[in-house]
């Protein structure tokens, strides 16, 4: 009864609806410790507020950042909720916290914790010294695994292990850091084995995750960062257009993405994923944004400059001067690169519950629902 009051009020501050198919009188205990964990994995699409707790500049917990939802900026790089905050929602969670949030307990552990880092990328040299790399990620979930091993005991560890969802979502920063952060990318070959060590080790992540009895992926292709408003305003006079470098490379790694998917499903036994082209869904709402109920897909809601593309939003105290919009839910995109708590909730929707053609071979639905 304790437990079930106290995940009733977590879920009645996400959603008013979803209380009225709470029972408590059923046993309570049960529903909820059956319930499949979420660990999360990935970059600023999924960064709760990690990136708070270590030594870098790239951070968004300032205003006008996290108002929509939290009404205080918690560190996502949103005006509100992200996809894994609508994901644990769907799967009667309660919110995910951030791995570094130093609040957290071994009890927390148990519904799953979140590692994204805003700028990660799969390689270690991306950004590296000012974000958390997904490599560092997983050696984060490995003290997380020590820490539930000894609190709950091998048997009960591994069942959470083996029941809960891994989500990802990393590779965009890596393909921008090599573009606009060094020199290396100088033919189509240097582009070829950068996309391959983005998915080398990607995948080699997620065989440790399966290692350590992890059963159930999510994935998302890289977004179209080529058409954000930051990337936009890189080609000032082509600012109709998405930019042609990152759409080439963002390209050439989607097309192999899927089948580093297959590889593993083919290699691990029991391996169960669901993928969803976020590429293309983002896609169709940045051209079409009337449809999705926005009135604006190439325009942030913050920041400076043409189409507001320019990364100053929330920093008027420094000096620099920005401009937020009026209404946050006409916009796709919050800033130059981040999208809207709205749009964050239809991608959501997608990834959870999306038919075959939209994320597959499962949706995240699905394999909460697999034992
Ligand atoms: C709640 O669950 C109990 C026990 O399973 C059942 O008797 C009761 O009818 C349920 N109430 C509602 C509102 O579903
Ligand atoms: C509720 O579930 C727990 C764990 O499965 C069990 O130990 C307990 O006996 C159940 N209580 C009732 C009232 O059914
Ligand atoms: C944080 O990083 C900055 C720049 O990289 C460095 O100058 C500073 O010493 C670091 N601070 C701590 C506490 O490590
Ligand atoms: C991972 O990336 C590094 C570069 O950071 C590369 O040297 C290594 O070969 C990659 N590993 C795999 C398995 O692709
Ligand atoms: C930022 O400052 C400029 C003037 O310096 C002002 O016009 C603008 O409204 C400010 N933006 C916000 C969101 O406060
Ligand atoms: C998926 O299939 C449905 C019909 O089954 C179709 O309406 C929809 O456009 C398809 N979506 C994509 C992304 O192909």
């Amino acid at each position: 009864m304790e437990n079930c009051r106290l995940v009733s009020i977590i879920l009645f501050v996400h959603t008013i609806i979803s209380i009225s198919s709470i029972n408590c009188t059923e046993n309570n205990s049960k529903f909820i410790t059956n319930q499949a964990a979420l660990f999360v994995f990935g970059d600023s699409l999924f960064d709760p507020g990690n990136n708070n707790y270590i030594n870098t500049t790239n951070r968004a917990n300032f205003f006008p950042y996290g108002q929509t939802f939290f009404k205080f900026p918690t560190g996502r790089v949103s005006d509100g909720r992200l996809i894994p905050d609508f994901i644990a929602e769907k799967a009667w969670l309660p919110l995910i916290p951030p791995n570094l949030q130093p609040s957290n307990s071994n009890s927390q552990f148990t519904y799953g914790v979140n590692f994204a880092s805003a700028g990660a990328g799969a390689l270690v040299e991306s950004f590296s010294g000012q974000v958390i790399d997904l490599g560092t990620q997983l050696n984060s979930f490995k003290n997380v695994k020590r820490r539930l091993i000894s609190a709950l005991g091998e048997t009960e560890a591994k069942r959470i292990f083996s029941r809960a969802v891994y989500l990802f979502n990393i590779g965009g920063n890596d393909l921008f850091y090599a573009l606009f952060q060094t020199s290396s990318l100088v033919n189509l070959n240097a582009k070829e084995r950068l996309v391959e060590f983005i998915i080398g080790n990607t995948t080699s992540v997620v065989k440790e995750v399966y290692k350590m009895g992890g059963r159930k992926f999510g994935f998302l292709n890289v977004g179209p960062y080529d058409c954000a408003p930051g990337a936009r305003i890189l080609d000032i006079a082509n600012i109709e257009s998405c930019n042609k470098p990152v759409t080439e490379l963002i390209d050439l790694h989607n097309k192999k993405f899927p089948d580093g998917l297959k590889r593993l499903q083919r290699e691990l036994s029991g391996f169960k994923y669901a993928f969803h082209d976020y590429r293309t869904s983002l896609l169709q709402r940045i051209n079409n944004p009337s449809k999705y109920g926005f009135k604006e897909g190439k325009m942030a809601c913050c920041g400076s400059g043409p189409l507001r593309g320019t990364p100053t939003c929330g920093m008027n105290q420094t000096g620099q001067s920005y401009e937020l919009c009026e209404d946050v839910t006409d916009y796709l995109f919050f800033d130059s690169a981040h999208l809207t708590e709205k749009a964050h909730r239809q991608i959501a929707d997608l990834i959870w519950s999306g038919p075959p053609n939209v994320t597959g071979p499962y949706n995240l639905k699905a394999l909460f629902e697999i034992n």
